[in-house]
């Protein structure tokens, strides 16, 4: 008999389960700060002048005018903050990447900045407030840029009844986040048959920890959506899910993040079922502070062993939508082969 056993054998159960427990914590402190660490070198500050970084807050700012643009109640001169952000951006991007001009993120914004000035002129709206924050050539480029890389996307619901049949490359290609929908409410039964279906979605063996809380009650998703953050001034949607993630079903330390690896997927699997039967949806994110996250928690009954993975927003097509095209990066940025 080895010595772990042998000492496993001579102290009593609550010691050994004491010790053990002791170990899990000093193994996460150590995982987790290498984690933190990680991330504090990588991500995208403020004052980042690195190409990943630059490219990644310029996306951010695009979406914000993509948002804008496609808002069904328009409010003209929305996103003076972002045009100066977009200010600073741009230029370093132009620093950071001297292939700008063919980055398609660059040429999404230069499109959506193009969207923005065309719509204010035809509507005879003064720009010099947004113009002043770009140099005069980042400026023009964007009113002279004519390709569609960015901008809004339209949806028509005529477009989405054949869904369900739809091949998978159609319809992977067809969903597009929504933010207003049409005011016919959606049905506990439509959310089951999603939600049914997403529980196809593969998870680290099989443990299945992805849980679903489903709210239909207009107020509780109003109050929601206010602590939730990243959909002000829309109508509330007719229905909100959230997906969690049980932290019960794992079993070692290294399993610590795979309730967001197994909620992720099971999410995804989701917002495809819904875009299937023909629902409109919009993922919302639940990286909330610790104050967020404990009211989200006590509005819902969540209990402590689950963590939150996204909201999903839900709602029927209205006849013609607007939506932000959100242009994705070309599969050469996505995928390096090892050879
Ligand atoms: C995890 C996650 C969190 C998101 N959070 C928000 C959010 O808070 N507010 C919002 O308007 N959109 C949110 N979105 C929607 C994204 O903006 C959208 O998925 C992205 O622009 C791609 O567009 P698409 O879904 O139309 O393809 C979120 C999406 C994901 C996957």
């Amino acid at each position: 008999m080895g010595v772990k056993a042998i000492v496993k054998n001579i102290l009593p159960q609550y010691l050994v389960e004491h010790i053990r427990n002791a170990k899990s914590t000093m193994i996460l402190s150590r995982e987790y700060k290498i984690q933190a660490k990680r991330f504090r070198e990588s991500y995208s500050r403020e004052w980042s002048t690195g190409k990943m970084q630059v490219q990644s807050r310029t996306m951010f700012l695009t979406h914000q005018l993509e948002k804008g643009l496609s808002h069904k109640n328009f409010r003209y001169g929305f996103g003076l903050g972002v045009f100066e952000a977009l200010g600073t951006m741009l230029t370093r991007f132009e620093n950071a990447d001297s292939q700008y001009l063919i980055n398609p993120v660059y040429k999404e914004c230069m499109s959506a900045i193009h969207e923005y000035i065309i719509r204010h002129q035809r509507a005879g709206k003064d720009l010099s407030k947004q113009s002043q924050f770009l140099s005069h050539e980042q400026w023009n480029r964007a009113l002279n840029w004519e390709e569609k890389d960015g901008g809004t996307a339209i949806l028509l619901a005529k477009d989405k009844i054949n869904n369900s049949e739809l091949p998978f490359s159609a319809l992977v290609q067809h969903r597009h986040s929504l933010r207003e929908y049409s005011n016919q409410p959606v049905t506990q039964n439509e959310l089951r048959q999603a939600v049914q279906l997403a529980t196809s979605a593969p998870s680290a063996c099989n443990r299945q920890p992805a849980r679903v809380v489903e709210v239909l009650d207009q107020k509780l998703i109003a109050q929601l959506l206010n602590i939730q953050g990243g959909v002000r001034g829309y109508a509330t949607p007719p229905a909100l899910l959230l997906v969690t993630a049980k932290q019960s079903v794992f079993m070692g330390t290294n399993e610590r993040n795979q309730g967001y690896v197994d909620g992720g997927l099971f999410s995804m699997m989701l917002l495809l079922s819904l875009e299937s039967i023909g629902l409109a949806s919009c993922p919302l994110h639940t990286m909330f502070d610790g104050y967020k996250d404990q009211m989200t928690r006590d509005l819902l009954h969540i209990p402590d062993d689950e963590i939150l993975i996204m909201y999903i927003e839900v709602g029927h097509y209205p006849d013609r939508a607007m939506t932000p095209q959100s242009t994705r990066l070309p599969v050469d940025d996505v995928l390096r082969v090892v050879k």
